[in-house]
């Protein structure tokens, strides 16, 4: 796999190099029903997955797989339209694949969204909610086995950036959008949570759950990259108040709560200094 990821890595600097004169040192994951959010960038050149070595394939309707090259505010930005769930079948070393090429590329700030469900009673659906820190509750761990570079048992105390997210709180308040934060429960679904499963989550700490995101986090951070995560709550599974959840709906949420996103998100991109 190491020498597979420094021929994407190379295929895509090259790419880069051309199109943008240089490699983006800022990455932007975007989750289910948030692929529009690339519309924001200029000069776009969408890359399908498939046309990229060893690439895995997204599989999930909603989640157009494309690498994007551009800018957004002047600033060089790699972009997934559409990310590797451990709930497709692939391994953690595919779901994380592109992580451990941004790597190469010399990212340095991973910017990640994604749609999760609540399960505190503080959250409602169309809430932006950044991210404080994760629970992993996924079966198997993606640092598992050997690793070329980074620590055998790396630090996450502080996987969230403190830094970025005060700059994500101050981009909020002066834009006025409306910004929760929580901590963020990654589980490999595919199903939704029963409502003993939501209960169980929020007494443990969890605010959202979603199918996604703790994977690659973690592997950034043992990359050296600064994460920044928000979620989108998109639909509710709350003690006592058991409702339904389907795609569709997460999807329909999911882009309602674009044009904040949008906003914060070139908020961001903006404050964050040209590298
Ligand atoms: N549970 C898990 N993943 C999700 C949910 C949920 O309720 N909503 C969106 N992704």
């Amino acid at each position: 796999m190491w020498n597979e990821i420094l021929e994407t890595a190379d295929f895509l600097s090259r790419k880069a190099a051309a199109h943008l004169g240089r490699c983006p040192q800022v990455a932007l994951i975007l989750g289910s029903g948030l692929g529009p959010l690339a519309d924001e960038m200029d000069d776009t050149l969408a890359i399908p997955y498939r046309e990229v070595p060893h690439f895995p394939l997204s599989t999930v309707e909603g989640h157009s797989g494309n690498l994007l090259l551009g800018r957004l505010g002047g600033q060089p930005l790699l972009a997934m339209q559409g990310r590797f769930h451990y709930y497709e079948g692939y391994t953690m070393q595919q779901v994380t694949y592109p992580i451990r090429v941004m790597r190469e590329l010399g990212v340095k700030i991973l910017l990640v969204s994604n749609a999760a469900g609540g399960v505190s009673p503080d959250l409602q659906v169309g809430d932006i909610m950044l991210i404080a820190d994760h629970i992993n509750f996924f079966p198997e761990h993606p640092l598992r086995g050997r690793n070329p570079y980074g620590d055998r048992f790396p630090d996450m105390s502080r996987a969230y950036d403190p830094q970025l997210r005060d700059l994500c709180r101050s981009v909020a308040r002066e834009r006025g959008i409306g910004l929760r934060e929580g901590v963020y429960l990654g589980t490999q679904g595919p199903s939704y949570e029963t409502p003993a499963e939501s209960r169980m989550f929020h007494r443990w700490g969890a605010d959202a759950v979603g199918m996604s995101t703790v994977p690659e986090v973690i592997v950034a951070r043992h990359c050296g990259i600064r994460v920044l995560g928000l979620s989108v709550i998109t639909n509710l599974c709350i003690d006592g108040q058991p409702q339904a959840a389907s795609h569709e709906e997460v999807q329909q949420a999911a882009r309602r709560t674009e044009p904040q996103m949008k906003e914060l998100v070139r908020g961001l991109i903006s404050r964050l200094p040209i590298i």
